[in-house]
């Protein structure tokens, strides 16, 4: 079976855009793949965070996982900080990986140009994410595209690092979703949902308040025309919103299309609130149920058992081949 390996970071809140960019894959694959889902606590810490608040982020975030459908039975699902062999491969890796290809990844200049100040962590952390991948001989990342650049870079370390060292790492690939990939701003559709954005009008998080989520989507930013078209470039807010539309109803573009012919924007976000709202209602009563129990624990620790000596090994066989330790 093929494997894949997903990580979200615990960061703020889960955006749909999360969901649909990741998540709702991961839970469509689970049937396909051997699938392996895991907590990025330790990338989290590249920005300043407050203990108190990660440590309830994480637990809130694995139970979101499984509230939104992903089946413990089916995933290995870890903290990336209880696997102790990601941030030594990382290291390995981090010698294998130029200071230039660091800084040209997009990602990287974007935040670093917020702080004066930012940790040098945020600049190797492509390198720490190409060790959660290459640890587990994956084929597959299901990533939404702000993340596909990352996975290709730790493709180009894994191939030097094999051509150096010998054949050590499989090349990984990038599995980004056909439709929906990029969930936008509801306020500024030109920019990613991002959960660090400032103004939080523009997002939607699994853990809003119905009646939030309703006026989120009805203020959401559209255009002057009143033509319910799948067009990003030139009508970016409409297009987001039939993209999450199709992304939770399974419906094609064209469905869509056709369905909102000659309807007014109100009546077209009215629609996509209750399809949202219909899908955010029932995970809420899961996460819920969730959070009462302590279910979760028996999950991580099996999770953190299982991956823990496959990480082991890959860093035991590097080691190794770069003739470190006696
Ligand atoms: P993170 O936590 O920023 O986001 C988690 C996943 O959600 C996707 N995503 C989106 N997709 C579509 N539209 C959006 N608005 C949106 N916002 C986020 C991201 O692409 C990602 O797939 N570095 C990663 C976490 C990570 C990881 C890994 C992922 C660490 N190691 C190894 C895969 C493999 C991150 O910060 O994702």
């Amino acid at each position: 079976m093929e494997k894949i390996l997903t990580g979200l970071q615990p960061t703020g809140s889960i955006t749909l855009g999360n969901y649909i960019g990741s998540i709702r894959q991961v839970v469509e694959y689970q049937d396909k793949y051997d699938s392996y889902i895991f907590i990025a606590d330790m990338h989290s810490i590249t920005v300043p965070q407050d203990p108190k608040e990660l440590k309830e982020r994480i637990r809130s975030l694995v139970n979101i996982y499984l509230a939104c459908g992903i089946d413990p039975n089916k995933n290995k699902i870890f903290i990336q900080s209880e696997n102790e062999f990601h941030a030594n491969i990382s290291w390995l890796l981090e010698c294998s990986t130029y200071y230039g290809e660091l800084s040209r990844m997009t990602q990287f200049k974007d935040k670093s140009k917020k702080s004066q100040n930012f940790t040098s962590g945020l600049l190797t952390y492509p390198v720490l994410m190409a060790a959660d991948i290459l640890a587990y001989d994956v084929d597959y990342v299901p990533v939404g595209i702000d993340q596909k650049q990352h996975v290709e870079l730790a493709r180009d370390i894994a191939e030097r690092f094999n051509k150096k060292y010998g054949e050590t790492f499989k090349m990984p690939q990038p599995l980004i979703a056909k439709e929906g990939t990029k969930i936008t701003d509801l306020q500024d559709p030109t920019k990613k949902m991002s959960k660090s954005a400032e103004n939080k009008k523009g997002v939607i998080m699994l853990l809003d308040d119905l009646d939030v989520i309703r006026k989120k989507i009805m203020s959401a930013a559209t255009d002057s025309e009143m033509l319910v078209k799948y067009d990003p470039e030139n009508k970016p807010g409409i297009s987001n919103l039939i993209n999450i539309y199709i992304s939770l109803t399974g419906k094609t573009i064209e469905e869509a299309e056709k369905e909102f012919e000659g309807c007014n924007y109100g009546t077209f976000k009215k629609q996509v609130a209750d399809v949202v709202i219909e899908f955010v209602s029932g995970v809420q009563e899961r996460y819920n149920a969730l959070q009462n129990s302590n279910e979760v624990d028996k999950i991580l620790d099996a999770g953190r058992d299982y991956t823990r000596p496959i990480a082991k090994a890959k860093f035991e066989d590097m080691r190794k081949k770069m003739g470190l330790g006696r």
